[in-house]
């Protein structure tokens, strides 16, 4: 497992972000046996914002997020947290202590500790469970895991084993593991794939308070939820950006419409193709 905790790094370092910008993506390219998975991609993140990152399987949204952790090195291309640090001179540590905090699509949790004693473990800098729940939490950390599990909605369930949790609740847990390190930069993976309704509600109004403080970086099929948290949506092709503006100039966009129609949708993704075209016929 990454080590989100020790911040040492960070705290030395902070991504330059006075022209706004917070994230630089320039020109990567990744192969896999000859495959393009990412094709000179140009991607920029606005400091504060909540980007979605849209498109068909396979059009390179994950592989994109291995490059930007440090997962998967890109054969050309530079990548840039802030203006100066260089991410592909680190490592997937590295990169985590740097302010990029990642959430991967099947929660994580321990599912034996109660979801106080998650959030203290990513909170508490030590690197192993048990040193980790003996050592004593001072005022100021237990007050941060109070503020994060407000954020998450999870307080009434803070002493439940997680095991006991919704696998929607698992899914904020996680989200508030990861806020225990003050990650800069957020990356989540299809966040509400298996939610209820209500949990995909809730799950966008999380991720749209994070906004500001964060710069988050969303990743899912659901066009519905999408919709509801998206300011600025990418759409990525054959890993390579088609097109990027608010939702609906994306719906208008011809290059947009002629891939979805044509080409979009997986089986087990079913609501992504209607719900685009509904929204495009509607518009
Ligand atoms: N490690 C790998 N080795 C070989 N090919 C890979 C590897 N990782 C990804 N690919 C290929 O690269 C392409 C992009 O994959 P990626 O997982 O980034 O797509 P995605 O946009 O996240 O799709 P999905 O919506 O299905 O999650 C796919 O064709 C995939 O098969
Ligand atoms: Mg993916």
């Amino acid at each position: 497992m990454v080590n989100h905790f020790d911040n040492s790094f960070a705290g030395t370092k902070q991504p330059d972000t006075k022209h706004g910008v917070i994230l630089y993506v320039e020109d990567v390219n990744v192969s896999f046996d000859g495959f393009k998975a990412l094709n000179n991609l140009n991607l920029y993140i606005g400091d504060g914002e909540l980007r979605c990152l849209i498109g068909a399987n396979g059009a390179g949204k994950t592989t994109l997020m291995d490059v930007i952790t440090g997962k998967t090195r890109p054969d050309t291309g530079t990548v840039h947290f802030g203006q100066q640090i260089d991410l592909l001179k680190l490592d997937e540590a590295e990169i985590a202590n740097a302010g990029i905090g990642r959430k991967f699509q099947k929660p994580t949790v321990f599912e034996n500790l109660t979801v106080f004693e998650n959030i203290e473990l990513s909170l508490s800098g030590c690197k192993s469970v048990w040193s980790s729940l003996f050592h004593k939490l001072n005022g100021e950390q237990q007050d941060r895991i109070i503020e994060i599990l407000h954020i998450i909605g999870l307080v009434a369930e803070r002493f439940y084993p997680a095991s006991r949790l919704s696998h929607g609740q698992k899914q904020w847990l996680e989200i508030g593991m990861l806020l225990a390190s003050e990650p800069k930069l957020l990356l989540v993976d299809e966040p509400v794939a298996g939610m209820t309704p209500h949990e995909t509600e809730r799950t966008a109004e999380l991720l749209t308070s994070l906004a500001g403080k964060h710069s988050v970086v969303v990743v899912e099929h659901d066009m519905a939820f999408v919709r509801s948290i998206a300011k600025t949506v990418t759409v990525l092709h054959q890993g390579s950006v088609l097109a990027e503006g608010s939702m609906r100039n994306i719906q208008m966009n011809p290059e947009v419409i002629r891939v979805y129609l044509g080409e979009e949708s997986a089986p087990e993704q079913p609501s992504t193709k209607p719900s685009v075209i509904t929204e495009l016929v509607k518009s």
